[in-house]
């Protein structure tokens, strides 16, 4: 059994057009990519690839699937060789491990059970920093008070191959090594960490999930992370969330570092609004999660890099990571720390308000996006401008934020020097674009009929839509109706995932068959994550709409029964002109 979290991880980080692109011939199409379908004989290429949606499909032969299915399918592997596959393009280690419980209250049953030990392992580390001057000596060094170590359960665990035993009588305990405290090897069992001082890592709930264990100095590795075990997954945790939520909430802004250090370094220096990604690139769940805690207008979420080249590249994928998912109202910001700097080493040189200083002059997206683009093409001469033109033209369809995308447009129809209502028609979603139909298809993707089927197609498009969903307005009956309760359940419980992590998760359930078809005809339509937002807002205020008609209706055959409900009538044709202003 291969971990949920790792396959989400792997599928969020690989690109399915590279994939299919090593063996079949793809060409540009608009959004998507094109090309002769290698699963079944044809002259004109009727097999698509989504970049925005992770997924391939073949309108002539209805072969569909993400990237582990195309190898599975094109390569003739099995599940386990595929995901191998895919991981090693990445550079990503299969865990070996994880029976997995079916029965899932005895999984969260489990979970509760490793949370205890992870709490108790918490206590000892900070009951050993206590004790141990030589780490009380480095921290002290470093510039970090005993209180901010206290506020963020800073500890040490001891140089001793079973100090752990000390905390835990029952050493012997497999959940100690399920939860990745103790490691398990040739017969022999022993402390993970040891002579490091130890950061907590807690999840939303405020419970400790993990711990990042650094070396006192120099030495290799610099931090020893907890493995991903039943509570951790890494892309996934945010450090420092729960100590900077209010912090967040009253300056309307959050700064993502990279580092333990940094988060601790800022809080001391009043900078409570930092949190930080573990050592991995941003991913859609850090932004998504984020952007939650940034709803309020005029909020900015602001990623802070070094100034090398290195911190270019992580920047530029946070950026591409975070368009399908910017709102007009939350602004996102790139700053770039001087070279050599980082933000602990920073804000102990200059103190907070030279950082915060800093900030407010941070890049904005689109200043950062276009600058990379223009820094890349010679606006001097047409062919440049056309160049950056037409590099412009897939990033601007994935931004989501409609304004911000005008405003984009038009910025860049400035510097392309083309004409304003040209641009406009050229950075509109190509759906022309989509490839022919095969001659004698009768096989199409289905095209929605219920408007479940439409909201669902939507959601796939747009996870992030699935929380703006009323579930009041669904259908009881309707097969997808359930499929969308389970995505918002799921949504809600703060994880943001792609269309083929989607695909993905629903495989082998009842709600597969009803993601796949929305899929598809996601695909066939050309739905960009800004169309599936209107369409999902403009269908959710059509149903709200036919809800009013029908209290309304109930509403008049009481009326002359009971003429104190005439009042009640008024507010409600008075709520359903607000509602049919709403629409578009
Ligand atoms: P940094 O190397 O920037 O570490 O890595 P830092 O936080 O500034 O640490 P100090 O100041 O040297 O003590 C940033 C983050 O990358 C992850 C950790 O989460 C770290 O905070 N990382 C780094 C690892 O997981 N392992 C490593 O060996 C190094
Ligand atoms: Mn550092």
């Amino acid at each position: 059994m291969i971990p949920d979290s790792f396959k989400q991880d792997l599928l969020n980080r690989i690109d399915i057009v590279e994939v299919v692109g090593r063996y079949v011939q793809l060409k540009k199409a608009g959004a998507n990519f094109s090309g002769l379908c290698p699963f079944h004989n044809e002259k004109t290429p009727s097999f698509t690839v989504s970049g925005a949606k992770q997924f391939y499909h073949c309108f002539g032969c209805q072969k569909h699937g993400n990237a582990i299915g195309f190898l599975m399918d094109y390569g003739s592997m099995g599940y386990v060789d595929a995901i191998k596959e895919l991981a090693s393009l990445v550079g990503m280690q299969v865990p070996e491990w994880q029976p997995r419980t079916p029965d899932e209250a005895k999984r969260k049953e489990r979970e509760t059970d490793l949370a205890a030990l992870m709490q108790r392992a918490m206590d000892f580390y900070r009951a050993e920093l206590r004790r141990a001057p030589r780490a009380i000596d480095y921290l002290k060094r470093r510039g970090l008070s005993g209180e901010t170590a206290a506020r963020f359960g800073v500890g040490f665990a001891p140089d001793d191959w079973q100090a752990l035993k000390r905390a835990f009588p029952d050493y012997d305990n497999a959940a100690l090594v399920e939860c990745g405290l103790v490691i398990e090897g040739e017969g022999k069992r022993y402390d993970r960490f040891r002579d490091r001082v130890m950061f907590p890592i807690f999840n939303r709930r405020d419970t400790v999930v993990g711990f990042g264990g650094r070396v006192l100095g120099e030495g290799e590795p610099k931090y020893l992370n907890s493995p991903e075990t039943p509570l951790f997954q890494k892309g996934q945790e945010i450090y420092g969330l729960g100590h900077a939520r209010d912090a967040i909430r009253e300056a309307k802004r959050a700064l993502v570092v990279e580092g333990y250090m940094d988060v601790l370094a800022l809080a001391q220096h009043d900078l409570g609004y930092a949190v930080a990604t573990l050592g991995t690139a941003t991913t859609p769940v850090h932004v998504t999660r984020l952007l939650r805690e940034l709803r309020e207008s005029g909020s900015e979420l602001v990623f802070c890099f070094d100034g090398d080249s290195a911190g270019r590249k992580a920047a530029w994928r946070a950026l591409e990571v975070s368009l399908p998912l910017a709102t007009d109202t939350t602004a996102l910001r790139f700053l770039f720390l001087p070279e050599g700097e980082d933000p602990d080493s920073f804000v102990r040189a200059n103190g907070r308000q030279v950082l915060e200083r800093l900030i407010a002059q941070a890049q904005t997206l689109s200043g950062f996006l276009l600058g990379e683009l223009r820094a890349q093409s010679d606006l001097g001469a047409a062919e440049g401008r056309a160049r950056f033109q037409v590099t412009a033209k897939p990033l601007i369809q994935r931004l989501a934020a409609p304004a911000l995308r005008q405003q984009l447009i038009r910025a860049v129809a400035e510097l392309a020097q083309i004409a304003p209502d040209y641009a406009e028609s050229f950075y509109a979603a190509d759906r022309e674009a989509r490839p022919r139909r095969p001659a004698f298809g009768k096989a199409q993707a289905p095209i929605p009929k219920t408007e479940e089927q439409h909201l669902l197609r939507c959601v796939v498009t747009h996870p992030a839509l699935a929380e703006e969903l009323d579930e009041e307005l669904l259908d009881p009956g309707a097969p997808e109706s359930a499929a969308l309760r389970a995505l918002a359940a799921e949504l809600a419980d703060a994880e943001a995932m792609s269309g083929a992590v989607l695909v993905e998760r629903y495989q082998g359930t009842q709600f597969e068959k009803a993601v796949f078809q929305a899929q598809e005809s996601a695909i066939e339509q050309g739905l960009t994550p800004e169309s599936a937002t209107q369409e999902f807002r403009q269908l959710q205020i059509a149903l709200r709409i036919r809800r009013k008609h029908r209290e309304i209706e109930v509403l008049k055959g009481q009326v002359e029964a009971n003429p104190a409900l005439n009042a009640e009538l008024h507010l409600r044709v008075k709520e359903l002109h607000q509602l049919k202003a709403q629409r578009s």
